[in-house]
């Protein structure tokens, strides 16, 4: 019988679909022992991976600048993904690839990996879904450091955060390091719009490269606004006409507050919305997965 907490939705483990108490690593797996994993999070579309080769790519680049082992090849995750999209029958869902560096000793040394999804519906902040969405900044300092770009399994600082935000019921908590730049979401990018210019944080302060970053800078290019890479301190922000968050999952997304602070506008934050939607729209129509 399978606990009651343990989700019955399949997982795809090593090369094998499992359900509940069979999705497992080993203890010696250095993933599970000392978090050396990174993973990538991304959102199906009606079936449709969208920017699955950039996952791929930053996922597989992540791999080998970090030393891991050579993750299972991007066609095999696709296959993985296909299975478990037909397992449990879901559309509209959210993927997570995790690959760990695996048993020490073996030859050839193999990663550990798995694929697994979840329905869409529970994984979208009350804030995207209703058009409110709010967030706090973290009380606690936060240095990414050099390894901040990666998308790592150690994210014991990042879930501190989430749970600030949590238990402040609202949707994100905004990491500020000790200087009192702010620099990125525990889950998100950040951006700003101050006398209708845009302003996001640049990679140098050890956030994560987002691709919904990288595509809303692409798509200020083609709308014409003005886009800067530059810190960003927190009484800045603090005093902007805008404020959005970008992840794969969430989209754009405007917030309403800021620490409490109702934010006078959103239009800028909406219109680069409206262009990720329209993006993702082609890419589901056109089938490209890029
Ligand atoms: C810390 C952090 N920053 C930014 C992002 C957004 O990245 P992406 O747009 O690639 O989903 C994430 C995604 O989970 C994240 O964990």
């Amino acid at each position: 019988m399978r606990p009651a907490h343990l989700p019955a939705r399949a997982l795809w483990v090593d090369g094998t679909i499992v359900r509940g108490e069979q999705a497992m690593i080993s203890l010696f797996d250095r993933g599970a022992r000392d978090g050396e994993g990174i993973f990538e999070t991304l959102r199906i579309y009606d079936r449709h991976a969208f920017q699955w080769r950039r996952h791929l790519e930053r996922l597989v680049l992540a791999a080998a600048e970090l030393g891991f082992p050579v993750p299972p090849s991007p066609a095999r995750l696709r296959e993985a993904l296909d299975a478990l999209l037909e397992a449990d029958g879901l559309r509209d869902a959210v993927a997570r690839i995790t690959v760990t560096r695996g048993v020490p000793g073996g030859r050839p040394t193999r990663t550990g990996c798995w694929v697994e999804l979840e329905p869409l519906a529970g994984r979208l902040w009350s804030g995207a879904r209703g058009g409110g969405a709010s967030a706090i900044f973290s009380r606690r300092p936060f240095e990414p450091g050099a390894l901040g770009r990666y998308k790592t399994t150690s994210r014991l600082a990042y879930h501190l955060a989430r749970e600030e935000a949590r238990a402040a019921r609202v949707d994100e908590a905004i990491l500020v390091s000790g200087a009192g730049e702010a620099l990125e979401g525990a889950v998100s990018n950040l951006f700003a719009v101050r006398a209708g210019g845009v302003t996001t944080p640049p990679l140098a302060c050890g956030i994560l490269p987002g691709l919904t970053r990288a595509t809303v800078i692409a798509t200020c290019a083609e709308l014409g606004l003005a886009c800067r890479e530059e810190p960003l301190d927190r009484a800045a922000l603090a005093a902007a006409d805008e404020v959005f968050l970008t992840n794969s999952v969430q989209q754009v997304v405007p917030l309403a507050t800021l620490a409490g602070r109702a934010l006078p506008a959103r239009v800028i934050g909406e219109r680069l919305a409206a262009a990720y939607r329209a993006a993702v729209e082609r890419a589901v129509q056109g089938g490209d997965e890029a």
